[in-house]
């Protein structure tokens, strides 16, 4: 008997969220129009931001950053060799060259002492990246940025909820980009957000999103008049009504959410973190992860045959593991950029043992015993003691 597909992530929609979205198709705004404002108003009041920007992805969040922050080509931004591709391809938008920082093998993030390496007269910014959803160490980054005048774009895309210091995610970096693609927190279908501090770099990332024009529809119709005008060469960058109505009602259950995935991480946590062979994400003192993602490294010799191993039987046994991230650079379009193996040792040796366990906050108790025993099964198959 098949045994039933867990995925490592998915959405949870329910009928709040189908009602928010039907009734703002039947108002007479889809898009950039009231939802925006409250989507943006509600999600800056959950992270402690004074400003929030909805944007139509997290990918377009961090382009609006870079663009924000007016790095260019010639500027050097550093970015850690593990995450998603989208936080360094963001500085290739601008044209800015990407400098990979190694990651620290506990808690897979960037290494801050891999960034001060990397800093020249041309180092312009940094994107942390929470990956999985654990904070980034933003005291040392911060002091390192003070130290050099360089700007933070911290990319926490897997991050809303998560803590540093007492401190949310979203109020801490100077600009910090949030993606609501179906396998985060909170959905929108696609859409992103921008979080400030500062209102002037607010004020940019709104102009930026709508083609570097300073005003919306919405504002000429109650000033009375057509005129606009555009100031800079901007995107449509913009997010729905629809999304934005969506957002509204899923961030209400965000912080059980939270809970839950908090709950699921220990339980993993608890009996994995003995296993022979098993390393999982560190979280240390003064941090708590969002868990967007609950990844495991395989260590030991053969590491890379292993994982491979260990992710065909899980996937046999209907368990949706995967594998986040293999080092940027590795890609063929940073290849053909110059970049190749051993730039980054630690990320490429951490990269050899990933594995992603299914983590959404749905995920029951039963299903959790499943993934654990298929990969305490498959280490004991492929390495006897
Ligand atoms: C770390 C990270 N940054 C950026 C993004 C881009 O977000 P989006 O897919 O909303 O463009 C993602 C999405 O997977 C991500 O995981």
């Amino acid at each position: 008997m098949r045994l039933e597909f867990i995925p490592y992530g998915q959405q949870t929609i329910d009928d709040d969220d189908i009602s928010s979205v039907i009734e703002v198709l039947r108002s007479p705004w889809l898009t950039t129009g009231p939802m925006v404002e409250a989507f943006e108003a509600d999600f800056a009041t959950y992270v402690g931001a004074s400003h929030a920007v909805a944007v139509s992805n997290g990918t377009a969040a961090l382009h609006l950053s870079m663009l924000a922050a007016g790095l260019g080509p010639g500027d050097e931004v550093i970015v850690p060799a593990i995450t998603f591709v989208a936080s360094a391809n963001a500085a290739r938008y601008v044209g800015a060259d990407v400098k990979f920082a190694d990651v620290d093998p506990e808690t897979f993030l960037i290494d801050v002492e891999s960034v001060r390496s990397l800093i020249t007269p041309r180092t312009k910014a940094i994107v942390p990246v929470d990956y999985g959803g654990m904070p980034c160490d933003y005291s040392a980054l911060q002091s390192l940025a003070d130290e050099h005048g360089l700007v933070i774009i911290e990319d926490a895309c897997h991050a809303p909820g998560a803590e540093y210091q007492g401190r949310r995610v979203g109020s801490i970096s100077s600009m910090t980009a949030f993606s609501f693609h179906p396998v985060k927190h909170i959905t929108t279908g696609e859409g992103g957000m921008v979080t400030t501090e500062s209102a002037e770099l607010a004020t940019r990332l709104r102009t930026f999103r709508s083609h570097g024009i300073t005003s919306d529809f919405r504002k000429r119709e109650a000033a009375g008049t057509w005129e606009f005008d555009q100031v800079d060469l901007g995107y449509n960058y913009r997010i729905a009504d629809i999304n934005c109505a969506l957002g509204r009602s899923q961030l209400e259950k965000q912080p059980t959410w939270v809970a839950k995935r908090r709950e699921i991480a220990a339980g993993y946590t608890e009996v994995l973190r003995d296993v022979e062979g098993l390393a999982v994400q560190h979280e240390p003192e003064g941090r708590l992860s969002a868990w967007h993602l609950y990844p495991v490294r395989i260590t030991g010799p053969e590491a890379a045959e292993v994982r491979r191993e260990v992710y065909t039987r899980m996937r046999a046994d209907s368990i949706g593991v995967n594998v986040h991230y293999r080092p940027v650079y590795l890609n063929t379009y940073y290849r053909q950029l110059g970049y190749s193996e051993g730039l980054c040792p630690v990320a490429e040796s951490v990269y050899a043992g990933l594995l992603s366990l299914p983590m959404w906050p749905g995920l029951d108790g039963a299903s959790q015993e499943r993934v654990v025993d298929s990969l305490r099964q498959a280490l004991a198959d492929l390495r006897p003691v």
